[in-house]
């Protein structure tokens, strides 16, 4: 299985070489990315590539590209079952290479240039690739998340890359995917202050939620969890182009909202706080989440703030809501 896993990368590896050199000969793609705003210099740091369009580029690549059946199996090549024919799964998309915690090429993100469906096309999950445990950027970023003591959480491989290029060099990307328990205990390790921006969106909103949920029981005193969500229209990567790093940061330092305000923010948002029923209600939808929280002070601090929410005293949201307050 180790074995296995190595040749694997070893694949992927050589695919992304052979990425990086058709870069530099694809100006189209070279264009793409400087209209993102992206030097040369920070797509080799991210190890940016091109596919090329064609239906096997890879075959210049690899002499086995008919045979091998690896290529199938870490998602570079596509088998179509009917015809038998095999043709590569990027074609004409800029890459983006996504390494593991050591540095090793577990799989790719591909843009299209411009417009088209799907606008992401990302490795198939396989035993070395698996979406809900990897953080984009991660080896990129380490450094920096170190030396700050702070890590960014952003849903973009472009957030991360455009980030770096702008000098904030410590945001990591969750695949596309939520934000899992097993992410959070990662970026928990990694900085005592850990950061989720979302896209300013319906759906980063979701994610910002999820990510909420899934720290709940992981949450320490010591640490903190924030959320900082930006206007509707932005994400970190339009943000930060817009505005700049200062503005960015400034966000990052003023308006991020802490676990408990978050968490209060939202089931406030969900009730009506001037009737009875309405603040019922927010004790019946804080309660599973309390229950939860295993950091005693936040859980005392969030059961305080619940308390005058609700016009109701310490004594009386504890016998509620378990715990002691
Ligand atoms: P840009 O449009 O290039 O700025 O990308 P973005 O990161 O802002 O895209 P978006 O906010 O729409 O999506 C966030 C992340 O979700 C992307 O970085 C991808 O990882 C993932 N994603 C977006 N669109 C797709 C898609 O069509 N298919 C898949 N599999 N993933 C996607
Ligand atoms: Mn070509
Ligand atoms: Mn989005
Ligand atoms: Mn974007
Ligand atoms: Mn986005």
């Amino acid at each position: 299985r180790r074995q296995l896993q190595t040749s694997l990368i070893e694949l992927n590896t050589r695919a992304m070489h052979f990425y990086r050199e058709q870069l530099k000969r694809h100006p189209r793609a070279i264009d793409y990315l400087k209209r993102r705003g992206l030097s040369g210099q920070i797509a080799a740091r991210f190890g940016l590539g091109y596919a090329p369009d064609g239906w096997h580029p890879l075959a210049d690549c690899f002499s086995d590209y008919a045979s091998n059946p690896q290529l199938g199996e870490v998602g570079l090549v596509i088998d179509n079952a009917d015809s038998g024919r095999r043709y590569d799964r990027f074609r004409d998309r800029v890459l983006f290479p996504i390494l593991d915690g050591k540095g090793q090429v577990i799989g790719f993100g591909g843009r299209i240039i411009d417009q088209g469906e799907p606008k992401y096309l990302n490795s198939p999950e396989t035993p070395l690739f698996q979406k809900g445990l990897e953080l984009y950027g991660l080896p990129q970023a380490r450094a920096a998340i170190r030396a700050r003591n702070r890590v960014l959480v952003v849903e973009g491989y472009m957030d991360v890359v455009a980030l770096a290029q702008l000098g904030v060099e410590y945001a990591v990307a969750t695949l596309g995917t939520a934000c899992t328990p097993e992410h959070v205990k990662k970026l928990m390790r990694l900085a005592d202050q850990v950061v989720f921006s979302f896209d300013g969106d319906r759906a980063g909103r979701k994610a910002a939620w999820r990510a909420l949920e899934n720290s709940l029981a992981l949450a320490s005193d010591g640490k903190t969890l924030s959320f900082l969500f930006l206007p509707a229209e932005h994400d970190p990567d339009s943000y930060i182009r817009e505005f700049g790093r200062e503005a960015f940061e400034a966000l990052i330092d003023n308006e991020a909202l802490g676990l408990v305000a978050f968490l209060c923010r939202e089931l406030a948002a969900q009730v009506d706080l001037s009737t009875e029923e309405g603040k019922a209600k927010l004790l019946f939808l804080a309660k599973p989440l309390v229950e939860q929280i295993r950091a005693p002070a936040l859980g005392v601090l969030l059961r305080k703030k619940l308390a005058e929410m609700a016009g109701l005293n310490a004594a009386e949201v504890s016998q509620l809501l378990g715990g002691t307050s």
